[in-house]
């Protein structure tokens, strides 16, 4: 065997259809890329039309198939209608990427409950609600990847964790749960969890040059994340070569995490 079918039938995604929510910018749009460019087709759900476009755009330029669904994942309704709408474009999905999410965290002291039902509803609601649409069609065809997005602030408590860790900690749960419900029937559901990634969600900390280069030191690799660094671990859990990897959470944060 060469080595080209050897890579390929432990990570192809030929044939396989994903839906990534916030695939339009930052983490999302470079898990979108490299899903699709691995081979399966991927809708991208978000609301704001032009960053979707742009993002279907670049791969669909690329040789790339990709679609693209405007909604809003902040209310239930939202959630259920872009689910339908998101199954349209290349079918039910066999991966589904939960990387939408909102970072709202005042000091506790001032967080009401419109910045918790805000955070919950992106953060937690959605995924939970799309990991019932899917996660049982998915089981039922013996094949499933269920990949949340989570955060530093669901295993401790840092720089204000407020609403946001909470729904961090609770998304990681539900992915243990969601293993195991659906794991004996092919359906993999695990996270991955970044540490500072310079992102649009961020870009208030991103300004501040001081903070910016002490969270690069408290990595071991030296220097904050990319969107770019999702690419492989993204791929990997979308794959078939992830098959006994389920309940997980994998961290790629340039070791911020471990000391
Ligand atoms: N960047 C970091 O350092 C970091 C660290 C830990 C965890 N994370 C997590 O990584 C994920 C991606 O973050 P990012 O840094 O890549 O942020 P980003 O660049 O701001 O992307 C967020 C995405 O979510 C979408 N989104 C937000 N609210 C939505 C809603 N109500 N309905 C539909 N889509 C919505 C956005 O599109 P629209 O605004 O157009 O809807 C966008 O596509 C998030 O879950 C975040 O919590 C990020």
């Amino acid at each position: 065997m060469d080595a080209q079918t050897y890579l390929s039938d432990l990570f192809s995604l030929d044939g396989r259809t994903a839906l990534v929510t916030g695939g339009s910018s930052g983490i999302g749009r470079a898990i979108a890329g490299a899903l699709a460019r691995a081979g399966a087709g991927v809708v991208i759900v978000a609301r704001r039309e032009a960053e979707l476009a742009a993002a279907v755009g670049e791969l669909t330029d690329d040789g790339c198939r990709a679609a693209r669904v405007s909604a809003d994942l902040s209310t239930r309704d939202g959630v259920r209608a872009a689910a339908e709408e998101a199954a349209v474009a290349f079918g039910e999905p066999d991966i589904l990427v939960n990387c939408a999410g909102v970072n709202l965290r005042p000091p506790l002291d001032d967080l009401g409950e419109d910045v918790w039902d805000a955070t919950m509803a992106v953060n937690l609601e959605a995924p939970y609600l799309l990991g019932q649409r899917f996660g049982p069609g998915m089981a039922e065809r013996g094949f499933g990847r269920i990949i949340h997005i989570t955060s530093q602030q669901a295993h401790r408590a840092f720089v204000r964790s407020g609403a946001y860790g909470v729904s961090k900690g609770a998304l990681e749960s539900l992915a243990r749960s969601q293993a195991e419900a659906w794991s004996p029937y092919g359906v993999t559901c695990n996270t991955l969890v970044p540490g500072f990634v310079p992102t649009p969600l961020n870009a208030h900390l991103s300004a501040d040059p001081e903070r910016v280069a002490a969270l690069a030191a408290r990595t071991m690799v030296g220097r904050n994340g990319l969107a770019g660094d999702f690419a492989g671990a993204a791929v990997f859990l979308a794959s078939r070569a992830s098959a006994y990897v389920t309940g997980q959470a994998i961290h790629v944060d340039g070791g911020f995490s471990v000391h």
